[in-house]
């Protein structure tokens, strides 16, 4: 597709269920909510439209793909081992905003996996979700429904902009409740590994199955197992982000901009706000706080500004998935 054509964005009911589950079964894709940020979901099973999902992000070949599953048994049959510690998280958070990333069973297509063993698997609790992937009857690989690079949507009309003329149809269930993406959790090697922080913490997964490692700050192996996802510039948005610590001076900053002609964006944590052009206070609540930055991350981009400020979060743990974000959406200072 090459037109600039907004995809139709109808209403996550009974017929928009249905609507999308048989567009998924002709090998199409189609995007929809989930609890953590909408997807843009295409049959697992299907390499034809795994290779569409690719090709409407511009997404490198080499990102492998989250795969969306009704519930743990099915999660466990795209898996050639399920450990302790999967059957553990499964139970305790799926459906939820937990990925696993398990050894791939052999029906799991090349192109999901980007080549590699392992393949990643995720219960979503989102509803419209739900009554997909049970209306569809196959796994749905689903990455995060915005062009490669760019900032993952949490409402319907940020995947209708961010994706215009890639794709056909965005189930529309409303702004999502967590906001960022799920927790990744490696369980494929011989120690589980933190791929990507989300709101189910480190510490909720140690209470569960005990240490987990976090790539680049421990030494309990010679190989770090990054994501390959995470090694890229992510989350950003189109304007610079700059991150603020406490004596950083914002003002400078802000006179800088203004003397280029351009105006300034600030994203808020309860504290008083910068004295920038468009101010979006956010809750100085980690949850609260994470549901609200996408979206203001695309309002900001909407409104045009030239430079987004955000005040860094305090350094507590249960700050860590959104102070990655931001870091990744950080972009040098002008
Ligand atoms: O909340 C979410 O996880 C959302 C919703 C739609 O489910 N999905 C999502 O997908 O964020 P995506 O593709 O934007 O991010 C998936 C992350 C990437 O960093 C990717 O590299 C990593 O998971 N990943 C996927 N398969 C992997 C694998 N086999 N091994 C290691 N990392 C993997
Ligand atoms: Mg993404």
């Amino acid at each position: 597709m090459t037109t600039d054509r907004r995809p139709r964005v109808v209403p996550a009911d009974a017929a928009g269920i249905a609507e999308a589950a048989a567009l998924l079964r002709a090998g199409d894709i189609v995007a929809f909510p989930t609890e953590t940020v909408y997807g843009l979901g295409g049959n697992a099973l299907d390499p034809m439209a795994v290779a569409r999902i690719y090709e409407a992000k511009g997404r490198p070949a080499h990102n492998p793909l989250i795969v969306h599953l009704p519930d743990a048994a099915a999660a466990r049959c795209l898996a050639a081992t399920w450990p302790e510690p999967a059957e553990r998280l499964g139970r305790r958070w799926w459906p939820g905003p937990l990925t696993l990333v398990l050894p791939r069973a052999a029906c799991v297509p090349d192109i999901v996996t980007a080549g590699g063993g392992t393949v990643a698997l995720r219960v979503p609790a989102h509803p419209a979700a739900q009554a997909l992937l049970r209306a569809a009857g196959v796994p749905l690989a689903a990455p995060s429904a915005n062009r490669s690079g760019e900032v993952s949507p949490t409402t319907a009309a940020h995947v209708a902009r961010g994706l215009a003329g890639r794709i056909p149809l965005v189930l529309d269930g409303g702004a999502t409740d967590v906001g960022i993406e799920s927790t990744v959790l490696d369980l494929s090697g011989p120690v589980p590994v933190l791929l990507r922080p989300g709101m189910i913490s480190r510490a909720e997964l140690e209470r569960e199955i005990g240490p987990v490692e976090v790539p680049g700050r421990t030494r309990l192996h010679d190989e770090p197992r990054p994501s390959p996802g995470m090694l890229e510039r992510h989350y950003a948005p189109r304007a610079p982000l700059h991150l603020l610590d406490a004596e950083q001076d914002a003002a400078r900053l802000i006179r800088a901009v203004r003397a280029r002609g351009g105006r300034v964006g600030a994203v808020t944590l309860g504290g008083p706000p910068p004295d920038a052009d468009e101010v979006i206070p956010l809750p100085a609540d980690a949850d609260r706080y994470a549901r609200g930055l996408y979206g203001a991350l695309h309002r900001l981009d909407e409104l045009g500004v030239a430079l987004i400020l955000a005040v860094a979060p305090p350094p507590d743990p249960r700050w860590d998935a959104v102070r990655d974000r931001l870091r990744r959406a950080a972009h040098p200072a002008p």
